[in-house]
Order: structure tokens, then sequence, then C-alpha cells
């Protein structure tokens, strides 16, 4: 099998990174991963990067300039598919136009419910039944692109952040690959 060629953003700590480079190491999983950008230089995930030899790039500026190099690291590097995890910062219109179709994310809630930051704290508080993540393509709205896989726990009583984190992030590392695997079989 030809791998595609992927690139994983990262602002964090890099464990569903962690699981994209698990599955990509296996020979029938359809992609590579050939970069890994960063906000943020001491993001913790990039040691991941270091420990398994990925190229990695940090890039912590604003504004049009910043964007410009990135996309150019990414048609240098022939990557077809970009990954957010974990990427804190909102890419500008003009990205994600110029990789239309090709930028996706995970996102820690069951889409379209709660979009944003602080999911757990805020599905907590209206004390939701159910709690899950969502791997969706990016388009200009803020979590709002088509969704490709959504998987959903139950919430126990007993949960708080910490442990509804942990449980959904499981999941996660799950249903990341899991769509990705999609979206080439369906290719
Ligand atoms: C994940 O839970 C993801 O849903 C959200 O950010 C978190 C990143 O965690 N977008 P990590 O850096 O992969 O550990």
């Amino acid at each position: 099998m030809v791998k595609k060629k992927a690139c994983v953003f990262i602002s964090g700590t890099g464990t569903n990174l962690r699981a994209l480079i698990n599955s990509s190491r296996s020979y029938n999983f359809p992609i590579n991963i050939n970069l890994v950008i960063s906000n943020k230089k001491n993001a913790k995930g990039l040691l991941l990067a270091k420990k398994f030899s990925i190229p990695f790039k940090i890039f912590n500026s604003n504004g049009f300039f910043y964007e410009k190099k990135i996309l150019k690291e990414i048609k240098d590097k022939k990557i077809s598919l970009i990954c957010l995890a974990g990427y804190m910062k909102i890419l500008s219109k003009n990205f994600i136009k110029n990789f239309k179709g090709k930028i996706i994310n995970i996102h820690p809630s069951l889409l379209p419910k709660y979009k944003g930051i602080d999911t757990y704290k805020r599905i907590l508080k209206n004390k939701e039944v159910n709690a899950g993540s969502t791997v969706h393509y990016v388009n200009e709205k803020l979590d709002s692109g088509r969704i490709i896989l959504r998987k959903s726990i139950l919430i126990k009583n007993t949960d708080n952040e910490k442990t509804l984190k942990k449980r959904v992030q499981n999941i996660e590392y799950l249903i990341f690959s899991e769509a990705i695997r999609r979206i080439y079989l369906k290719n």
C-alpha cells in the first residue's frame, strides 16, 4: 500500500499524536506522519516527534506570514492530510481554502453540541447523559465541518472533569485512526 503523507498540528501533550503514530506504524494504515507542526515551542508532543524521528516545525507567531510558511512546508513535503490534534489556534479562512477537504480535527464533544473550549465543564454543568468525541472535516466555521465519526460514552455520576476527560480521550485514540481509515477506504 502506498501511504499518503500526513501532518499533525499540536499545541500540547500530544496524546492523540501518539495514537496516530502508533496506528501509522502498521503497514495497512493509510497514512504516514511526515511532519508535526506546533504553535508552542514547549508542547510536550514535540518530544514524540523527536523520539520517532518525525520532522517538526514550530510556528508561534501570528498573521498571514506564519501561515504562508506552514503552507510552504506542507506543499514541499507533499502532505495530503492535515490532522488537528489539540491545535489551539484558529486557522484562517484562506488557509482552510487552500486545503479544502483535507483538514480534519478531533473535538472532545458530540458535535454539533458543545463547540469551542471547556467542553467537559459545560457538559457536566448541564448534567448531560452522554459525552464523547467527534472527528470532523474543518471548514471556515469553528467545529462545524462535516462529521466523519463520532463516539459517545455514558457519563457516570461520579465523573468530574478529570475523569471524564480521561475516558473521552481513551475513545479519541481509537476514533481518530478509525476516521482516517474511513476517509481512505472510501477513496
Ligand atoms: C483532545 O482531547 C482533543 O479532543 C482536543 O484537544 C485534546 C488534545 O489532547 N481538541 P492531546 O494533546 O492529544 O493529548
